[in-house]
Protein backbone atom coordinates (compact mmCIF):
# COMPACT_ATOMS: atom_id res chain seq x y z
CA UNK A 1 0.00 0.00 0.00
CA UNK A 2 1.36 3.80 -1.05
CA UNK A 3 0.58 6.56 1.61
CA UNK A 4 -0.27 9.52 0.50
CA UNK A 5 -0.31 12.74 2.04
CA UNK A 6 -3.53 14.83 1.25
CA UNK A 7 -3.92 18.05 2.26
CA UNK A 8 -8.08 18.05 4.05
CA UNK A 9 -8.14 21.38 5.32
CA UNK A 10 -6.83 25.18 4.61
CA UNK A 11 -6.82 28.39 7.23
CA UNK A 12 -5.42 31.62 7.13
CA UNK A 13 -5.29 34.86 9.12
CA UNK A 14 -4.21 38.45 8.39
CA UNK A 15 -3.93 41.25 10.79
CA UNK A 16 -6.11 43.98 10.50
CA UNK A 17 -4.20 46.99 9.74
CA UNK A 18 -3.65 47.59 6.25
CA UNK A 19 -0.89 49.97 5.01
CA UNK A 20 -1.27 51.64 1.94
CA UNK A 21 1.22 52.27 -0.96
CA UNK A 22 -0.07 55.47 -0.19
CA UNK A 23 0.81 55.52 3.34
CA UNK A 24 4.04 53.95 2.49
CA UNK A 25 5.12 57.21 0.10
CA UNK A 26 4.47 59.35 3.38
CA UNK A 27 7.46 57.65 5.09
CA UNK A 28 9.72 56.71 2.41
CA UNK A 29 10.73 58.35 -0.86
CA UNK A 30 8.38 56.28 -2.97
CA UNK A 31 5.27 55.74 -5.15
CA UNK A 32 2.32 53.83 -5.18
CA UNK A 33 3.13 53.76 -8.91
CA UNK A 34 6.73 52.86 -8.45
CA UNK A 35 5.80 49.84 -6.06
CA UNK A 36 3.02 48.78 -8.44
CA UNK A 37 4.82 48.82 -11.73
CA UNK A 38 7.87 47.06 -9.97
CA UNK A 39 6.07 44.23 -8.08
CA UNK A 40 2.35 44.60 -8.37
CA UNK A 41 2.03 45.03 -4.59
CA UNK A 42 -0.60 47.72 -3.78
CA UNK A 43 -1.14 47.77 -0.19
CA UNK A 44 0.36 44.93 3.04
CA UNK A 45 -1.19 43.87 6.38
CA UNK A 46 1.11 44.92 9.42
CA UNK A 47 0.67 42.98 12.98
CA UNK A 48 -0.18 44.99 15.70
CA UNK A 49 2.26 45.70 18.09
CA UNK A 50 1.20 42.75 20.92
CA UNK A 51 0.46 40.42 18.13
CA UNK A 52 2.99 38.00 17.65
CA UNK A 53 3.60 35.13 14.96
CA UNK A 54 2.75 32.83 17.18
CA UNK A 55 -0.82 34.50 17.31
CA UNK A 56 -1.35 34.55 13.58
CA UNK A 57 -0.06 30.96 13.45
CA UNK A 58 -2.72 29.86 15.98
CA UNK A 59 -5.61 31.84 14.29
CA UNK A 60 -4.65 30.39 11.09
CA UNK A 61 -4.78 26.67 12.36
CA UNK A 62 -8.08 26.87 14.42
CA UNK A 63 -9.24 27.84 10.38
CA UNK A 64 -7.83 24.67 8.76
CA UNK A 65 -8.98 22.39 11.74
CA UNK A 66 -12.16 23.78 11.16
CA UNK A 67 -12.05 23.27 7.33
CA UNK A 68 -10.16 19.97 7.71
CA UNK A 69 -13.21 18.65 10.59
CA UNK A 70 -10.05 17.86 13.16
CA UNK A 71 -9.77 18.63 16.46
CA UNK A 72 -6.32 18.63 18.74
CA UNK A 73 -6.29 15.16 19.87
CA UNK A 74 -6.25 14.13 15.85
CA UNK A 75 -3.20 16.42 15.48
CA UNK A 76 0.41 14.25 15.91
CA UNK A 77 2.37 16.74 14.60
CA UNK A 78 3.03 20.68 14.20
CA UNK A 79 5.93 22.52 12.06
CA UNK A 80 5.59 26.63 11.86
CA UNK A 81 7.78 27.47 9.17
CA UNK A 82 9.08 31.38 10.49
CA UNK A 83 12.05 33.56 9.64
CA UNK A 84 10.30 35.92 12.41
CA UNK A 85 9.97 33.19 15.44
CA UNK A 86 8.47 34.80 18.68
CA UNK A 87 11.70 34.36 20.61
CA UNK A 88 15.00 32.46 19.86
CA UNK A 89 13.70 29.67 21.97
CA UNK A 90 11.48 28.16 21.81
CA UNK A 91 10.06 27.22 18.37
CA UNK A 92 7.08 29.33 18.03
CA UNK A 93 5.65 25.94 16.95
CA UNK A 94 5.46 25.10 20.62
CA UNK A 95 3.57 28.11 21.86
CA UNK A 96 0.94 26.96 19.00
CA UNK A 97 0.83 23.42 20.60
CA UNK A 98 0.47 24.86 23.64
CA UNK A 99 -2.54 27.22 22.68
CA UNK A 100 -4.48 24.54 20.92
CA UNK A 101 -4.20 21.58 23.36
CA UNK A 102 -2.05 19.50 21.54
CA UNK A 103 0.24 16.58 22.72
CA UNK A 104 2.20 15.65 19.39
CA UNK A 105 5.99 17.26 19.16
CA UNK A 106 5.99 20.43 17.60
CA UNK A 107 9.07 22.34 15.86
CA UNK A 108 9.89 24.78 13.42
CA UNK A 109 11.07 25.57 10.24
CA UNK A 110 13.59 27.61 8.84
CA UNK A 111 13.81 28.50 4.95
CA UNK A 112 12.51 31.80 5.05
CA UNK A 113 10.21 32.31 1.55
CA UNK A 114 10.67 28.40 0.71
CA UNK A 115 10.14 27.65 4.80
CA UNK A 116 6.36 26.28 3.80
CA UNK A 117 7.75 24.25 0.47
CA UNK A 118 10.36 22.61 3.32
CA UNK A 119 7.85 22.50 5.66
CA UNK A 120 5.14 20.61 3.61
CA UNK A 121 8.27 18.10 2.45
CA UNK A 122 9.19 17.53 5.72
CA UNK A 123 5.61 16.22 6.89
CA UNK A 124 5.20 14.72 3.86
CA UNK A 125 7.88 12.89 4.83
CA UNK A 126 7.00 11.71 8.80
CA UNK A 127 3.36 10.71 6.79
CA UNK A 128 4.88 8.54 4.43
CA UNK A 129 7.22 6.58 6.88
CA UNK A 130 4.11 6.78 9.29
CA UNK A 131 5.54 8.38 11.83
CA UNK A 132 2.85 10.70 11.97
CA UNK A 133 -1.07 10.54 10.58
CA UNK A 134 -2.21 14.25 10.81
CA UNK A 135 0.18 17.22 10.77
CA UNK A 136 -0.46 20.74 11.00
CA UNK A 137 1.48 23.18 8.95
CA UNK A 138 1.62 26.54 9.30
CA UNK A 139 3.82 29.68 7.39
CA UNK A 140 3.44 32.82 9.47
CA UNK A 141 5.37 35.60 9.59
CA UNK A 142 5.95 39.13 11.04
CA UNK A 143 8.43 40.93 8.61
CA UNK A 144 7.31 43.96 9.66
CA UNK A 145 9.63 43.59 12.86
CA UNK A 146 13.03 42.99 10.65
CA UNK A 147 12.42 45.46 7.95
CA UNK A 148 14.59 48.72 7.44
CA UNK A 149 11.25 51.26 7.23
CA UNK A 150 14.25 53.99 6.34
CA UNK A 151 15.62 51.27 3.16
CA UNK A 152 12.56 52.40 0.48
CA UNK A 153 14.20 49.09 -1.63
CA UNK A 154 12.93 46.61 0.57
CA UNK A 155 10.52 48.45 3.14
CA UNK A 156 7.41 48.51 0.54
CA UNK A 157 8.09 44.60 -0.42
CA UNK A 158 6.89 42.94 2.27
CA UNK A 159 3.78 42.30 5.15
CA UNK A 160 2.55 40.16 7.64
CA UNK A 161 0.22 37.02 7.96
CA UNK A 162 0.13 33.27 8.32
CA UNK A 163 -1.62 30.38 6.58
CA UNK A 164 -2.41 26.36 7.66
CA UNK A 165 -2.75 23.60 6.18
CA UNK A 166 -3.94 20.03 7.67
CA UNK A 167 -2.13 17.36 5.97
CA UNK A 168 -3.21 13.50 6.36
CA UNK A 169 -2.25 10.26 5.53
CA UNK A 170 -4.56 8.50 3.27
CA UNK A 171 -3.88 5.17 0.92
CA UNK A 172 -3.24 5.85 -2.39
CA UNK A 173 -2.50 3.36 -5.22
CA UNK A 174 1.12 4.61 -6.42
CA UNK A 175 -0.24 6.32 -9.32
CA UNK A 176 -0.49 9.82 -10.18
CA UNK A 177 -4.23 9.48 -9.93
CA UNK A 178 -4.01 9.58 -6.11
CA UNK A 179 -4.84 12.69 -4.16
CA UNK A 180 -2.12 14.05 -2.27
CA UNK A 181 1.43 15.27 -2.74
CA UNK A 182 2.80 13.79 -5.92
CA UNK A 183 6.34 15.14 -6.03
CA UNK A 184 8.47 17.57 -4.01
CA UNK A 185 11.98 18.92 -4.54
CA UNK A 186 13.98 20.70 -2.49
CA UNK A 187 17.64 23.11 -2.89
CA UNK A 188 19.64 25.64 -1.26
CA UNK A 189 22.81 27.22 -2.42
CA UNK A 190 24.48 28.86 0.66
CA UNK A 191 26.84 30.75 -1.51
CA UNK A 192 23.85 33.57 -2.10
CA UNK A 193 24.05 35.12 1.45
CA UNK A 194 25.08 38.35 0.11
CA UNK A 195 22.40 38.56 -1.52
CA UNK A 196 19.36 38.47 0.64
CA UNK A 197 19.96 37.79 4.65
CA UNK A 198 18.61 39.79 7.53
CA UNK A 199 22.05 41.47 9.47
CA UNK A 200 21.75 40.27 12.81
CA UNK A 201 21.65 37.54 15.14
CA UNK A 202 21.86 35.81 18.41
CA UNK A 203 25.50 34.84 17.78
CA UNK A 204 26.48 37.20 15.70
CA UNK A 205 25.19 40.28 17.10
CA UNK A 206 23.16 39.50 19.68
CA UNK A 207 20.62 41.33 18.21
CA UNK A 208 17.78 40.80 15.52
CA UNK A 209 18.52 42.50 12.70
CA UNK A 210 17.22 44.34 9.74
CA UNK A 211 16.24 42.45 6.01
CA UNK A 212 19.15 43.42 3.26
CA UNK A 213 18.35 42.51 0.04
CA UNK A 214 20.27 42.82 -3.64
CA UNK A 215 16.92 42.77 -5.44
CA UNK A 216 17.96 42.92 -9.22
CA UNK A 217 20.27 39.62 -8.65
CA UNK A 218 17.72 37.89 -6.55
CA UNK A 219 15.10 38.52 -8.86
CA UNK A 220 17.28 37.16 -11.72
CA UNK A 221 18.03 33.87 -9.42
CA UNK A 222 14.31 33.73 -8.76
CA UNK A 223 13.06 32.99 -11.96
CA UNK A 224 15.75 30.45 -13.45
CA UNK A 225 15.40 28.36 -10.10
CA UNK A 226 11.72 28.35 -10.33
CA UNK A 227 11.51 26.81 -13.70
CA UNK A 228 13.77 24.72 -12.92
CA UNK A 229 12.28 23.38 -10.07
CA UNK A 230 8.77 23.02 -11.61
CA UNK A 231 10.48 20.86 -14.47
CA UNK A 232 11.98 18.93 -11.79
CA UNK A 233 8.75 17.94 -9.74
CA UNK A 234 6.64 17.78 -13.26
CA UNK A 235 9.39 15.60 -14.89
CA UNK A 236 9.04 13.05 -11.75
CA UNK A 237 5.60 12.25 -12.03
CA UNK A 238 5.39 12.61 -16.03
CA UNK A 239 2.62 15.07 -15.41
CA UNK A 240 2.78 17.81 -18.27
CA UNK A 241 2.66 21.57 -17.80
CA UNK A 242 -0.35 22.33 -19.69
CA UNK A 243 -1.91 19.13 -17.36
CA UNK A 244 -1.37 21.99 -14.45
CA UNK A 245 -4.68 23.55 -13.42
CA UNK A 246 -3.30 25.87 -10.55
CA UNK A 247 -0.11 27.49 -10.12
CA UNK A 248 0.30 28.73 -6.53
CA UNK A 249 3.63 30.52 -6.04
CA UNK A 250 5.30 32.01 -3.65
CA UNK A 251 4.18 36.10 -3.88
CA UNK A 252 7.16 37.75 -4.28
CA UNK A 253 6.54 39.97 -6.95
CA UNK A 254 4.00 40.32 -9.86
CA UNK A 255 6.53 39.90 -12.24
CA UNK A 256 8.51 36.76 -10.82
CA UNK A 257 4.95 35.31 -11.03
CA UNK A 258 4.21 36.13 -14.40
CA UNK A 259 7.29 35.16 -15.51
CA UNK A 260 7.65 31.56 -14.39
CA UNK A 261 3.91 31.08 -15.62
CA UNK A 262 4.97 32.23 -19.26
CA UNK A 263 8.02 29.66 -19.06
CA UNK A 264 5.42 27.15 -18.42
CA UNK A 265 2.59 28.51 -20.70
CA UNK A 266 0.42 28.48 -17.99
CA UNK A 267 -2.39 31.45 -18.17
CA UNK A 268 -2.52 34.16 -16.09
CA UNK A 269 -5.92 33.31 -15.19
CA UNK A 270 -4.69 29.66 -13.53
CA UNK A 271 -2.03 31.27 -10.98
CA UNK A 272 -2.85 32.36 -7.57
CA UNK A 273 -2.46 35.89 -7.01
CA UNK A 274 -2.29 37.26 -3.79
CA UNK A 275 0.92 39.65 -3.95
CA UNK A 276 -1.19 43.06 -4.72
CA UNK A 277 -3.38 42.53 -1.35
CA UNK A 278 -0.83 40.87 1.16
CA UNK A 279 2.62 41.88 -0.65
CA UNK A 280 5.39 39.26 0.62
CA UNK A 281 4.72 37.58 3.65
CA UNK A 282 7.93 34.92 3.65
CA UNK A 283 6.69 31.52 4.61
CA UNK A 284 3.28 32.40 5.04
CA UNK A 285 2.31 33.54 1.15
CA UNK A 286 1.84 29.97 -0.29
CA UNK A 287 -0.48 28.84 2.25
CA UNK A 288 -2.34 31.97 2.66
CA UNK A 289 -3.28 32.01 -1.51
CA UNK A 290 -3.88 28.15 -0.98
CA UNK A 291 -6.43 29.06 1.46
CA UNK A 292 -8.11 31.42 -0.53
CA UNK A 293 -8.41 29.61 -3.93
CA UNK A 294 -9.76 26.67 -1.83
CA UNK A 295 -12.19 28.48 0.18
CA UNK A 296 -13.48 30.24 -2.66
CA UNK A 297 -14.30 27.15 -5.03
CA UNK A 298 -11.47 27.91 -7.39
CA UNK A 299 -9.03 24.58 -6.21
CA UNK A 300 -11.15 21.68 -6.65
CA UNK A 301 -10.77 18.06 -5.91
CA UNK A 302 -8.83 16.43 -8.60
CA UNK A 303 -7.06 18.81 -9.57
CA UNK A 304 -3.16 19.38 -10.18
CA UNK A 305 -1.96 22.18 -8.30
CA UNK A 306 1.62 23.24 -8.19
CA UNK A 307 3.38 24.98 -5.18
CA UNK A 308 6.69 27.17 -5.61
CA UNK A 309 9.21 29.21 -3.92
CA UNK A 310 12.23 30.69 -3.40
CA UNK A 311 13.84 32.44 -0.71
CA UNK A 312 16.88 33.65 1.71
CA UNK A 313 19.66 31.08 1.23
CA UNK A 314 18.82 30.89 -0.74
CA UNK A 315 16.28 28.28 -1.00
CA UNK A 316 14.08 26.86 -3.28
CA UNK A 317 11.57 24.57 -3.92
CA UNK A 318 7.93 22.94 -5.24
CA UNK A 319 5.36 20.13 -4.61
CA UNK A 320 3.38 19.22 -7.05
CA UNK A 321 0.11 17.97 -5.64
CA UNK A 322 -3.52 16.26 -6.89
CA UNK A 323 -6.04 17.91 -4.64
N1 LIG B 1 10.48 53.63 -4.70
C1 LIG B 1 11.05 54.33 -5.68
N2 LIG B 1 12.26 54.03 -6.20
C2 LIG B 1 12.87 52.96 -5.70
C3 LIG B 1 12.33 52.18 -4.68
C4 LIG B 1 11.07 52.55 -4.18
N3 LIG B 1 10.43 51.85 -3.21
N4 LIG B 1 13.18 51.17 -4.40
C5 LIG B 1 14.23 51.32 -5.21
N5 LIG B 1 14.06 52.41 -5.99
C6 LIG B 1 14.95 52.92 -7.03
C7 LIG B 1 16.37 52.51 -6.85
O1 LIG B 1 17.02 53.36 -5.94
C8 LIG B 1 16.90 52.60 -8.25
O2 LIG B 1 17.21 53.96 -8.49
P1 LIG B 1 18.52 54.36 -9.36
O3 LIG B 1 18.30 53.71 -10.70
O4 LIG B 1 18.45 55.83 -9.36
O5 LIG B 1 19.66 53.75 -8.60
C9 LIG B 1 15.71 52.25 -9.14
O6 LIG B 1 14.56 52.39 -8.28
C10 LIG B 1 15.76 50.86 -9.72
O7 LIG B 1 16.11 49.95 -8.68
P2 LIG B 1 16.24 48.41 -8.95
O8 LIG B 1 16.55 47.74 -7.66
O9 LIG B 1 17.15 48.16 -10.09
O10 LIG B 1 14.75 48.10 -9.40
P3 LIG B 1 14.12 46.76 -9.93
O11 LIG B 1 13.42 47.01 -11.20
O12 LIG B 1 15.08 45.62 -9.87
O13 LIG B 1 12.98 46.49 -8.84
C11 LIG B 1 12.63 45.11 -6.94
C12 LIG B 1 13.34 46.32 -7.51
C13 LIG B 1 11.16 45.38 -6.92
C14 LIG B 1 13.14 44.88 -5.52
C15 LIG B 1 12.92 43.88 -7.81
O14 LIG B 1 14.30 43.78 -8.06
C16 LIG B 1 12.48 42.61 -7.17
O15 LIG B 1 11.31 42.38 -6.95
N6 LIG B 1 13.42 41.71 -6.89
C17 LIG B 1 13.10 40.43 -6.35
C18 LIG B 1 12.97 40.59 -4.91
C19 LIG B 1 12.29 39.41 -4.37
O16 LIG B 1 11.52 38.75 -5.03
N7 LIG B 1 12.56 39.13 -3.15
C20 LIG B 1 11.93 38.12 -2.50
C21 LIG B 1 12.46 36.76 -2.85
S1 LIG B 1 13.02 36.01 -1.49
C22 LIG B 1 12.00 36.43 -0.32
O17 LIG B 1 10.80 36.46 -0.56
C23 LIG B 1 12.57 36.78 1.00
Amino acid sequence: MTVRSRIIGCGSYLPSTVLTNEELSRRVDTTDEWIVARTGIRQRHIAAKDEMTSDLAYHAAVQAMAHANVTAADIDMIIVATATPDNTFPATATKVQQRLGVTGFAFDMQAVCSGFIYALTTADMYIRNRQAKTVLVIGAETFSRILDWEDRSTCVLFGDGAGAVIVQAHEGTGTVEDQGILASRLHSDGSKYELLHVDGGPSSTQTVGHLRMEGREVFRHAVTNLASVIREVLDDTGITADQINWLVPHQANQRILDGTARKFGISPDRVVVTVDRHANTSAASIPLALSEAVHDGRIKRGDIVVLEAMGGGFTWGASLVRW
